[in-house]
């Protein structure tokens, strides 16, 4: 078991590369199974998530191919079953987006039920009724979702996607796949907007698909006979662009963020703005500007998550912390994952001042906090902590890394290269240092 050890207080002061989106890659990953041909991907990340998917996908038959720093071909042969276990499944929630990828490819999918999660619940139903409406007969037994597509392929339906949260990113991008070689005509309707799922049909599209109005909430999905092998480069990832930026705001540096698309952040920098925060930003770069963070506290400044172009749940954690030390009260309104807030436990571990109030949280800014070994959760939220122990006074340990790692490419080295001081430990167990 690995822990962060930080010693807080320095400002950070660099440059760092943004890596491929974490939330594209594994669902294009997924549609490596849509084709036998060769899919080749740059821009892929280098993360514990990406490594799962490509064994889940493996034991789904295809050939994986490491052909450089950060690239792979994968190709797919339809020789295994179309069976994704529970062993697999239940570590990674995205893996049920190979759901779609089968049932449009083969006419047959099980696939576990992805287990909750330390966010929530985290229901496939928008997913199951978005497949019901292209055709297919579902049916649930012993713990998996079992499609059957009619023999002559799925017709192809209009199917509406909406949640009790609003659009979903992981059914429109499932649905999407299934949707692709039907045999008529199908409209995704309250369709998820995200950056994530434009790059998906993006690939898609490269790869023969005639996708129209992703990134909207309508799409047009004509089916086609067969896709074919093609070139993608994955998009830069948000959020961890998003985290580094909040990273240079929290510890008053100058913290130049590049390679990233400004504009998939548009609601981050609103709120930061409306805090205080000094940003410079490019095409492909965003720079945070330097602060004396006691003598130039943030104004107080609340946020709601909401689908995008709303201000991301995944960054939710990463402001929390940012407006613990803002001079005021601050609200933030969790409305995609109600039970968004492991973090907010540790966080008054380190002296900050939050209290729930349903699905919102109440943060009144102090003027400091103080290390202490805090416990990680959930992926976003660890680096949330993470950032928390860069501007606590004293040493902070955050236990259980490996939530990080799933989802930020050696976070640690990153943030040493810009003066952060930060090494990973290996514990022998919880809360001892590893002999030797
Ligand atoms: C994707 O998860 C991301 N994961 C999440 O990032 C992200 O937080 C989330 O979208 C929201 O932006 C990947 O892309 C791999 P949803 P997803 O379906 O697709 C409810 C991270 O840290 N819902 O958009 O699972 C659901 O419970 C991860 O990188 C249903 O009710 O999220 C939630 O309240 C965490 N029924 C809301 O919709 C369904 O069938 C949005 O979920 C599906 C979802």
């Amino acid at each position: 078991m690995d822990i962060f050890v930080i010693q807080g207080g320095k400002p950070l002061e660099g440059t760092v590369r943004t890596a491929g989106a974490k939330n594209s890659v594994l669902p294009i990953l997924a549609a490596a199974l849509l084709t036998e041909e060769t899919l080749s991907l740059e821009n892929v990340p280098d993360l514990s998530d990406v490594r799962t998917m490509l064994r889940i996908l493996e034991m789904l038959g295809a050939e994986v191919e490491h052909t450089g720093p950060n690239r792979l071909d994968i190709r797919s042969r339809p020789s295994a079953q179309p069976v994704a276990p529970w062993e697999l499944v239940r570590k990674m929630r995205a893996s049920f987006e190979v759901f779609g990828p089968l049932l449009g490819r083969r006419g047959r999918a099980e696939v576990s039920y992805p287990g909750g999660c330390s966010i929530g619940v985290r229901p496939v139903d928008a997913h199951i009724r978005g497949f019901e409406a292209l055709g297919a007969k579902i049916r649930t037994q012993e713990g998996y979702v079992v499609a059957e597509a009619p023999p002559e392929g799925l017709p192809g339906g209009e199917a509406y996607l909406a949640t009790s949260s609003g659009s979903s990113v992981g059914a429109t991008r499932n649905v999407m796949m299934a949707a692709v070689l039907a045999r008529g005509r199908s409209v995704l309707t309250c369709a998820a907007c995200e950056p994530e799922v434009v790059d998906l049909a993006d690939c898609l599209n490269a790869m023969g698909a005639k996708v129209h109005g992703a990134g909207s909430p309508t799409i047009e999905i004509q089916g086609v006979e067969a896709l074919h092998g093609a070139k993608h480069s994955v998009i830069p990832d948000r959020i961890e662009a998003g985290t580094y930026v909040v990273a240079g705001a929290i510890t008053g540096g100058r913290v130049r963020v590049e390679g990233c698309r400004p504009e998939h952040l548009t609601a981050l920098l609103d709120a930061l703005y409306r805090s205080g925060v000094g940003i410079e930003r490019g095409r492909d770069w965003i720079e945070t500007q330097p602060r004396d963070i006691h003598k130039e506290r943030l104004r107080p400044t609340d946020i709601t998550t909401q689908p995008y172009p709303g201000f991301p749940t995944d960054l939710q954690a990463q402001w929390m912390v940012l407006m613990t030390l803002a001079d005021g009260v601050s609200v933030i309104t969790e409305r995609i994952f109600p039970d968004r807030y492991m973090h907010l436990a540790e966080l008054l571990r380190l002296g900050a001042r939050i209290r729930r109030q349903e699905t919102a949280a109440v943060v009144e800014g102090v003027a400091s906090l103080s290390g202490a070994s805090i416990m990680a959760s959930d992926l976003r939220a660890s680096a949330a902590l993470v950032l928390a122990g860069l501007v606590s006074k004293g040493q902070t340990q955050v236990h259980r890394v490996y939530h990080i790692d799933r989802g930020y490419e050696r976070i640690e080295e990153r943030l040493e290269n810009m003066g952060g001081s930060i090494r990973r430990e290996s514990v022998a167990v919880e809360g001892q240092s590893a002999p030797g």
